[in-house]
């Protein structure tokens, strides 16, 4: 039973970290005309209306991207991160839609590149076949994306981005991302995998870099924005991204966004960022 609905969060400062990110890895990763393949374990709806219930509900995008919209003096990348979602709104003065994970990649992405996007929800995985329904680039795909996701690696190409993004609403979540990563590195093992992780309990956070300090796998970096110091009333006070076979542009990149970011969405006097080689090349 699938109870997280991404239309809840979408455009939160969680978000803005996961979707910067992958602007920056597939900004990277297209300068070379090499066919690539982009996979999205778990895609969402590909967009959502920030004016429906949901969204209204939670308000969450108001302490992410609301913050950022139509400012102009942003960070150099994060305005490009931002005229995405600009672009996603038609170029209209008002925030009324997000971009979900796999439209931001499709931007990115060029001709010659495919998409291979899995969303388990009838519902959003419907909203996202109507999305790409004229892009040849793009399968839609109803299935688990924790299996799925190993069937498109090696790609021919031998270039590809694996992005993994699950609710964490099953605990066991936290095991099988780390088992996917270490079965699509044995694949693959040069090519891209990002994961994005919540902070509700930081315990788990240590066991995950834990795990994947151990793993055998080399080159991983870690990237966090917190908007809270961790507490245990606040539900999510950080998220982050974990990066294995990152751009070598891409901590540098992140690191000309982060304090700017962590100031501007963190709480006052909480926010925070880190940006780490978890594991050395
Ligand atoms: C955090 S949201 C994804 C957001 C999206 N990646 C983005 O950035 O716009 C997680 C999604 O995974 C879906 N989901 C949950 N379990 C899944 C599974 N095993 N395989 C594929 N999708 C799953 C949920 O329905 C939800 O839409």
């Amino acid at each position: 039973m699938l109870s997280y609905r991404h239309s809840f969060h979408a455009g939160n400062f969680a978000d803005v970290l996961k979707h910067l990110t992958l602007q920056r890895i597939l900004n990277y990763l297209t300068q070379k005309s090499k066919p690539l393949v982009y996979v999205d374990s778990h895609a969402g709806a590909g967009g959502y209306q920030l004016t429906s219930a949901e969204a209204q509900k939670t308000a969450e995008y108001q302490q992410g991207i609301g913050r950022l919209w139509q400012r102009d003096d942003l960070p150099e990348l994060l305005a490009e991160y931002c005229q995405l979602v600009m672009q996603f709104n038609n170029q209209q003065p008002q925030l009324r839609r997000y971009p979900g994970s796999p439209w931001i990649a499709a931007q990115c992405l060029r001709e010659q590149d495919k998409l291979f996007l899995h969303e388990l929800h009838p519902k959003d995985s419907q909203t996202l076949t109507e999305l790409f329904r004229k892009d040849r680039r793009c399968k839609v795909i109803a299935a688990d994306g924790f299996k799925g996701s190993l069937g498109f690696f090696p790609p021919t190409s031998r270039r590809g981005l694996l992005l993994i993004d699950p609710s964490y609403e099953i605990k066991d979540d936290y095991q099988k991302v780390v088992t996917l990563i270490s079965e699509a590195h044995k694949r693959f093992a040069t090519g891209c995998i990002a994961l994005w992780y919540p902070v509700v309990d930081r315990y788990r956070i240590n066991q995950l870099e834990k795990q994947l300090q151990d793993s055998g796998i080399q080159n991983i970096q870690l990237f966090e924005l917190g908007q809270r110091h961790d507490n245990n009333h606040f539900g999510m006070t950080s998220s982050g991204m974990i990066v294995v076979n990152p751009p070598w542009t891409l901590k540098a990149d992140l690191e000309s966004t982060l304090p700017w970011l962590s100031h501007e969405l963190g709480m006052t006097g909480e926010g925070y960022y880190r940006s780490e080689q978890l594991v050395a090349e």
